[in-house]
């Protein structure tokens, strides 16, 4: 045998032609409590069917027997708070095992990236994604603020799925359009299979609902869109299971980065329905930076660095600026009762600006729980012993947990005393190091918040 015949034998033997006919490998798209929708794309004109089970030997089918290169299968009968394993077949053709977690009940804790702006810069998208990948646990779905490619053609969103295709088969990514989305969204119909119009939906997600809004279409009072948004808003409130309101969109009402001034028509129609309804974070991209604002008790983060180039120039700080910096980055958001953390992640896996919020009344119109909590600390600022005095109604043991300045759990105290009333625990700090910290004491269905200060 010749050397370029063993050399083509070798080639047939390590690449399968199982793989060759993906050009998009399934990912996932609109997760419900029981459905989940996947979407791949092959080469040539095939059937379809994917294989789901709670094993990689999967036991449920769905198929499809028209021939078509886009293939898009809607799984049922999903158990909630559940991994499911899943491979798409078409022809000939299979893909690897992949798996993703269902929705989860109540107020069980769950993860969500925010990020976007990911277009032209595949190297950039790439480190942003690697990064995304590496958290521990890995997110339950994510939210993308828009551009998600530069001009919506099909050899740009080839692009950006060959970057988001590890984390699109792990996870839904729900998008928001953006300017350059707006301009070609025939691609977008065609690979996204989004919720409603898929320019603008709601997605409820554990004890919260997120709502996509998209500013390229009419919003203000009177539109369409408008009352679909006071409507979703009002049901939030009308449901006593939601405890948190997250919305995301392309353009920011509140930035100070040069590249691109506040959407004032935001700021005026759609900011006093998020301070209204207790929404708790608005995520926005436009500006390729990060920046975290706090206007009126909502906390508006701009998450653009996902790729595109970075706008560096900056006009002066406002009253609302809370942290702003030129990075590429993501954010991940975790919810877990009635508290929301947030942190900026870099690609080289640096932490900034971190936020811990306890939403006591999510919402509006909801009578209030006549379960009360206060949480004292003392001294404060302390420098290696504290004291902790929780004063709740909640019976229940006890339990305080203390983060630090990123957000990062560094201590847990427990009291197991189980009657309602008063509660000591003591924090021996020694060991930490000086800064500030924030605590959130939990007992029974009711929390409490306190901040700290440990000296030198
Ligand atoms: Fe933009």
């Amino acid at each position: 045998m010749s050397r370029l015949v063993r050399f083509a034998c070798l080639i047939l033997l390590t690449v399968p032609a199982a793989e060759a006919a993906f050009v998009k490998q399934p990912y996932l798209q609109s997760l419900t409590d029981a459905t989940v929708i996947v979407h791949w794309e092959t080469s040539t004109s095939q059937t379809g069917k994917v294989q789901y089970g709670l094993t990689s030997s999967y036991g449920q089918e769905v198929s499809h027997s028209n021939s078509a290169v886009d293939h898009e299968l809607t799984l049922t009968g999903l158990q909630m708070d559940t991994l499911y394993h899943y491979r798409a077949i078409s022809g000939s053709d299979t893909s690897v095992d992949a798996t993703f977690h269902s929705n989860v009940t109540g107020n069980r804790p769950f993860r969500f990236f925010a990020y976007g702006d990911d277009r032209s810069d595949s190297a950039s998208h790439q480190s942003v994604v690697t990064r995304m990948l590496a958290a521990s646990p890995l997110p339950n779905l994510a939210l993308n603020v828009g551009d998600l490619t530069y001009d919506g053609s099909a050899t740009a969103f080839r692009t950006f799925f060959n970057v988001e295709g590890g984390l699109m088969r792990r996870l839904p990514m729900y998008a928001s359009p953006g300017n350059h989305d707006v301009s070609n969204m025939t691609n977008w119909l065609r690979y996204l299979a989004l919720p409603n119009n898929e320019r603008w939906y709601t997605v409820r997600y554990g004890n919260s609902a997120f709502h996509c809004v998209d500013v390229y279409s009419t919003y203000t009072p009177g539109s369409t869109q408008y009352n679909w948004l006071v409507s979703e808003l009002q049901a939030d409130s009308a449901n006593p299971a939601i405890q948190h309101i997250f919305v995301w969109f392309h353009d920011p009402p509140y930035t100070t980065n040069a590249g691109h001034s506040s959407n004032t028509t935001v700021r005026s129609y759609l900011c006093p329905l998020f301070e209204r309804f207790h929404v708790a974070m608005a995520f926005q991209g436009h500006n390729h930076c990060y920046e975290h604002s706090l206007v009126n008790g909502v906390h508006y983060i701009l998450t653009g660095g996902g790729g595109a180039p970075l706008y560096t120039s900056w006009n002066a700080a406002q009253p609302w600026t809370v942290y702003r910096e030129a990075t590429f980055e993501a954010v991940v958001i975790d919810v877990n009762g009635d508290t929301v953390k947030s942190v900026g992640i870099k690609p080289n896996g640096t932490r900034f600006d971190s936020l811990l919020l306890v939403q006591h009344t999510a919402v509006v119109e909801r009578p209030r729980s006549p379960v009360t909590s206060r949480l004292q600390a003392t001294p404060n600022p302390f420098r290696d012993r504290v004291y902790f005095t929780l004063e709740s109604t909640a019976p229940g043991p006890a339990q305080i947990e203390v983060c630090d300045a990123l957000g990062r759990t560094v201590a847990v105290l427990t009291d197991r005393n189980s009657g309602a009333g008063h509660h000591v625990l003591v924090w021996d700090a020694s060991d930490a190091p000086a800064g500030f910290y924030f605590c959130v004491a939990r007992t029974g269905s009711s929390t409490a918040f306190t901040t700290l200060v440990r000296t030198q």
